[in-house]
């Protein structure tokens, strides 16, 4: 079984076997530390152990889609709304940066109307308070991405969130296709762009894990990420199990192993299915951390790992960074 492991890390994307990749998957004790380690030491030869902070600041929970795993899918009338203003987004972007921080990561629901909001605070987070800016909002056209590039953002962040095509379309009610064309349209744009899946969505295939593993592997993005399905209240998928923690550290594993140099978070998802989920995380590979800066009025609001989300704190990021024999890295995304 070792032997899948050193196959892989010599691997060319065009010749690599689907049965190595999900055999590595379902990895446990004895084979799963070793693809850890290969992980670690693909990392520290790319040049990617230190770990790279973001500080992230949840703008708003309006959204107008209704993905089926998230809380705050528009149909959700159990969830009150809010939009942050300008002044109290610059106020959290500056407490960012007396963090010492460099990255200012703007996160809501996908919806446009926030869009002038954005267009506000971007330049000013970029040029006057000194922030690198990341986005997280969502599907949009070229315009819009191009518009965020020359007003001083560098960076985004859309999940493919799964490979296939029909799950993608039952859980979203919108394309794969037109996801894939957003991430396009980002590397047109000249954003750094970072996308990756879910693991544990109800009615996905261990093929289809595999297959994620590839269209990462095809997108070549400067970032991916793996997070284990939560089930959210007040969601048509509430009542079904999370995903596994094994197979979503195996995942980031696995991708750290083809990829080498990617960005990859350890996502706070995994405190909520693993003890020290996230130092856990960086064992697998993972040189990303993101601290939550949303006041705790709106943290309750923005549901999207439901009651169980785990809120990281730079404290809390710290000491996970320190128990996995690591340090933190200046500068970059
Ligand atoms: N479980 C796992 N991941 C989720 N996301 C949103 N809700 C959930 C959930 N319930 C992830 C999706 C989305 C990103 C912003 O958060 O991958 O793209």
């Amino acid at each position: 079984m070792e032997a899948a492991i050193e196959r892989l890390a010599v691997a060319e994307a065009a010749d690599m076997s689907r049965a190595d990749i999900m055999n590595l998957l379902l990895a446990k004790g004895e084979l799963q530390q070793g693809l850890f380690e290969m992980a670690r030491q693909v990392r520290q030869e790319a040049g990617q152990a230190d770990v790279v902070l973001r500080g992230v600041i949840e703008i708003s929970n309006a959204c107008h889609r209704s993905c089926d795993y998230c809380a705050m899918r528009g149909p959700n009338n159990e969830l009150n709304r809010y939009t942050m203003t300008a002044d109290q987004i610059l106020k959290l972007a500056e407490k960012i940066k007396e963090s010492g921080i460099g990255i200012c990561f703007l996160q809501a629901g996908q919806n446009s109307w926030n869009d002038a909001l954005i267009a506000e605070v971007i330049p000013v987070i970029k040029h006057e308070i000194g922030l690198d800016v990341m986005l997280c909002l969502g599907e949009r056209r070229q315009e819009v991405y191009d518009k965020w590039v020359e007003l001083g953002a560098s960076a985004y962040i859309l999940k493919f969130e799964t490979s296939d095509a029909t799950l993608f379309n039952k859980i979203t009610h919108s394309q794969l296709d037109n996801r894939l064309q957003c991430l396009d349209r980002l590397r047109k744009a000249g954003m750094k762009f970072g996308t990756g899946n879910i693991v544990g969505i109800p009615g996905q295939s261990m093929e289809s894990l595999v297959d994620d593993i590839l269209l990462g592997l095809k997108i070549g993005p400067d970032f991916i990420s793996t997070s284990p399905f939560i089930p959210n209240s007040n969601t048509p998928l509430e009542k079904f199990p999370k995903g596994s923690a094994d197979m979503t550290l195996n995942t980031m594993a696995i991708l750290r192993i083809l990829l080498k140099n990617p960005l990859i978070p350890s996502v706070s998802a995994l405190e909520t299915v693993y003890p020290e989920g996230q130092t856990v995380g960086l064992n697998a590979g993972a040189n990303v951390l993101t601290i939550n800066f949303t006041p705790k009025n709106n943290q309750e609001m923005y549901k999207i790992y439901s009651e169980q989300r785990f809120v990281v704190s730079l404290d809390h990021a710290l000491r996970a960074i320190e128990r996995a024999g690591l340090k933190v890295r200046q500068g970059g995304h």
